[in-house]
């Protein structure tokens, strides 16, 4: 199972879907007014478009439903904001947890963050988000990752101009001003 966390129009969620018919996805935001288009289109019939190995649910970070525990084979959190922004950015421990309660033990987590340190300041302060540099994701972050029983093994910084093509629509847009880092976290769950 594949849950992708702050889901937004759910493009991932839906893109993934279609090319692997196989496995299950579930897309949560607690905002689903932006779902409305892709949860029309994937109670369709499959070759009209349709994606029943999709679930959306309507929940925020801090409220999952105990009917996730241990589900996650796969975790994502692409270009948060808000406090799911601070969750992974500040790696607050009690809101980890309960990414790490919905996974289970190995599972795959990757987290992308796309905030612009200069531009995106006053949102930054608002949130309590330091600059995120190697640094401080390795002294700060890492410990308070593991903290949580999420083991990080891979990191880094890259322009937006350098990511792989991505299929979110937040990625998208940031990719057009190339300006902006993007900072990825991947790990797993112990
Ligand atoms: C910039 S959008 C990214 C959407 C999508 N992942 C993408 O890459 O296109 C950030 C999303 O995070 C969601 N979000 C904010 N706070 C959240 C929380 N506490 N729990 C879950 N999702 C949250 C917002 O509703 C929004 O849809």
């Amino acid at each position: 199972m594949i849950i992708d966390i702050g889901t937004g129009d759910g493009r991932f969620v839906y893109q993934s879907a279609r090319r692997n018919p196989k496995k299950f996805y579930i897309g949560i935001d607690p905002n689903v007014r932006q779902l409305e288009k892709i949860s029309e289109k994937i109670h369709r019939k499959p070759a009209k478009g349709g994606a029943p190995n999709v679930l959306f649910i309507q929940a925020a970070v801090e409220d999952l439903q105990p009917e996730l525990n241990g589900v996650a084979d796969e975790l994502h959190v692409h270009f948060p904001w808000g406090s799911l922004l601070r969750t992974v950015a500040t790696a607050d421990v009690s809101a980890l947890r309960h990414l790490r309660k919905i996974c289970s033990l190995g599972a795959l987590l990757e987290v992308v963050i796309g905030i612009d340190p200069v531009r995106d300041r006053s949102e930054l302060d608002r949130l309590g988000i330091t600059e995120l540099t190697l640094q401080y994701i390795d002294e700060v972050l890492t410990p308070k990752y593991a903290e949580a029983r999420f083991e990080l093994t891979e990191r880094g910084i890259v322009p937006a101009s350098e990511w792989p093509e991505f299929n979110t629509s937040w990625a998208k847009r940031l990719q057009q001003s190339e300006q902006r880092p993007i900072t990825y976290l991947i790990g797993r769950a112990v």
